[in-house]
């Protein structure tokens, strides 16, 4: 007997991909503006940084708009209740998080002030008025949302890979291609 799998659509599969390696680069670069010391290399770091916060928020929120329309398949019927919960939860905060975490650095570098140029294509309109006060908290929560993207991204790709090469219930092929 041949045992099909629901998977997710091709437009979510993608979208998932792209933003998942997205974030990670943006993770990457933000990290890396911390010990770089000033100068030319280190503003190429923060227009790169920004561009792809940016971009990351265009595609999540296409990505919102795709999973209302499509939803998400069920899960294997042997997965405990536990785990379902887990994962539905820890997905919406995903959810939440990368799609607040550019809006946040978006409107922290427009009350720093700074500009917000996207690939040379053009500069993104400030979110808010200059507040360098506010602008410091603004990057404070940035940075503490960072540390929640990490940890809950690194749970998520164990939790991804126990199934993969543990488990191997499909639920990773769920998301392949
Ligand atoms: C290389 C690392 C990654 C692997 C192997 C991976 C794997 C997967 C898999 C297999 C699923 C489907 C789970 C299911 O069937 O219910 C999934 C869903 C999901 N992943 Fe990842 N993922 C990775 C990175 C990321 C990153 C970096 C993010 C955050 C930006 C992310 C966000 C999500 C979200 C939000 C869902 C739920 C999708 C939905 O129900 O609409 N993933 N991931
Ligand atoms: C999902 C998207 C994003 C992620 C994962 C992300 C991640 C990070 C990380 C990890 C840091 C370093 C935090 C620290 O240790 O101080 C950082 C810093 C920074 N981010 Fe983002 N970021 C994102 C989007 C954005 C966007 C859209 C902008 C602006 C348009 C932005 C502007 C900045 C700036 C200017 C800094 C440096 C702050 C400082 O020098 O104190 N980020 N980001």
């Amino acid at each position: 007997m041949t045992v099909t799998i629901e998977r997710y659509t091709f437009i979510q599969k993608v979208l998932h991909w792209l933003i998942a390696l997205a974030v990670i680069v943006a993770l990457g670069m933000g990290a890396s503006l911390d010990w770089l010391g000033n100068g030319a290399l280190k503003n190429q770091l923060y227009a790169l940084h920004k561009a792809t916060g940016i971009l990351i928020l265009g595609l999540m929120l296409l990505r919102v708009v795709v999973r209302i329309v499509f939803g998400a398949p069920s899960l294997p019927v042997n997965i405990p209740s536990w785990q379902r919960t887990a994962a539905a939860a820890s997905h919406f905060l995903l959810y939440a998080l990368i799609l607040l975490m550019p809006i946040i650095g978006w409107a922290a570098t427009s009350a720093y002030p700074a500009p917000i140029p996207f690939f040379g294509i053009l500069d993104m309109p400030p979110l808010i008025g200059a507040d360098r006060d506010l602008s410091k908290q603004l990057f404070a929560i940035h940075e503490w949302m960072s540390r929640g993207i990490l940890a809950l991204v690194g749970l998520h790709i164990a939790a991804a890979l126990r199934h993969a090469l543990i488990q191997k219930d499909g639920v990773f092929r769920r998301m392949w291609f």
